[in-house]
């Protein structure tokens, strides 16, 4: 008797994103605001991370709720209905309820139907992490469409008293659908992470020392402090100015594209300084537009990338069919770079 086979699950044969969305809170912070809090200068923000202004989300402006508007936008431009959609990735770092993921709550206010939905922590590479795992679930044949979220209210976790931090991050959603192509509209995904830094940017403690169990034993400090984001900004960097550019090149290569053929270079909004770098390092020729979001935006990790990439294409600066080099990096450290196809 022969050994029973699965049957093989067979998707389209390419994936590429069909549509963009992302929302912005309404509260804008100017840096003339963060001087109340820390020793520093408007110039000091401005010339060494580019940060003229960043949005801080109100309390109605939860993580789901900024995912909610920008994935509606995003479904409306690839001209899907929801209920099409079959699967929700968000990728978060500071959606602060850990169970249940918060992607079945917006799958199901969004009318995704029975979607898989679930949530991954992959820091400023999230939403790269996303695209990939949505370019597999596509052509593999377990998923029509993909909706990949990058959100953050980084706001939650940022120490005002903290001079490092306090003038860098921001809040937003950015978001994208994800679909079958005729022609390859995802380049190869190279990403990967280094554990040996996993302490350059992370949360100063975990909540379970942050907070008292009801009858903890397990080393509960006697002080209990709200958790926020810690960075040592100069290993990051470095790391980010060496390592990444190397990592932007070789998604290039993979992807059979110069840097001369993009029509935009989306890098995560860490710091216009980091992106300038990468720039020389690709010898990226000035024809080609650079996503500079963070200028009014700040650094909203996850959702840098969906929301720059909205912004160049509302704007004009981008057109619709170009090749984009897009990279994210961050805690963890983690990374992911890829060139796509623009909706
Ligand atoms: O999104 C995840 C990935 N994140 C990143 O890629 C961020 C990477 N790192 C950075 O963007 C930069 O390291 C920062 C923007 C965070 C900091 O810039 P930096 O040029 O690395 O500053 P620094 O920490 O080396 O500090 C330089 C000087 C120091 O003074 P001295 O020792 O030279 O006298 C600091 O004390 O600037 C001082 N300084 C400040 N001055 C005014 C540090 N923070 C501030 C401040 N305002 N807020």
């Amino acid at each position: 008797m022969t050994k029973p086979q699965i049957r093989p699950a067979t998707g389209a044969q390419f994936s590429r994103i069909l549509g963009v969305g992302g929302y912005r809170p309404v509260r804008v912070i100017p840096n003339a605001e963060v001087l109340e809090w820390i020793d520093s200068s408007d110039e000091w923000i401005r010339t060494r991370s580019g940060i003229a202004e960043r949005r801080w989300a109100g309390p109605e402006e939860s993580v789901a709720e900024m995912s909610v508007q920008a994935a509606g936008k995003a479904i409306a431009q690839a001209g899907i209905a929801p209920d099409q959609i079959g699967g929700v990735i968000v990728a978060t770092v500071s959606h602060l309820k850990q169970t249940p993921a918060i992607a079945t709550e917006i799958g199901e206010r969004l009318g995704c139907g029975t979607a898989p939905a679930f949530d991954i922590s992959a820091a400023c590479a999230g939403f790269g992490y996303g695209l990939g795992l949505a370019d597999g679930m596509i052509r593999g044949g377990n998923a029509e469409y993909v909706l990949v979220i990058g959100v953050e209210r980084l706001s939650d976790l940022t120490d005002q008293s903290d001079r490092s931090t306090a003038f860098i991050f921001g809040d937003g959603a950015g978001a994208a659908v994800v679909g079958p192509s005729d022609t390859p509209g995802i380049g190869k995904l190279i990403w990967g992470s280094d554990g040996s830094q996993s302490e350059v940017i992370t949360q100063t403690q975990a909540w379970d020392t942050a907070f008292a169990k009801p009858g903890a034993v397990n080393g509960v400090g006697e002080e209990t402090k709200w958790p926020a984001l810690r960075m040592d900004g100069q290993p990051v960097f470095r790391w980010a100015v060496w390592e990444m550019a190397k990592v932007a090149q070789q998604a290039l290569d993979a992807a059979g594209v110069t840097a001369d053929q993009l029509g935009a270079f989306i890098p995560h909004q860490a710091n216009m300084r980091i992106t300038d770098a990468m720039i020389k390092a690709l010898k990226l020729p000035d024809s080609v537009p650079v996503a500079r979001d963070i200028a009014e935006t700040g650094n909203t990790s996850a959702a840098s990338i969906p929301l720059a990439m909205e912004r160049m294409l509302e704007s004009g600066e981008a057109r619709s069919g170009d090749l984009a080099l897009i990279i994210g990096f961050g805690a963890g450290l983690v990374y992911a770079a890829a060139v796509v196809t623009l909706p």
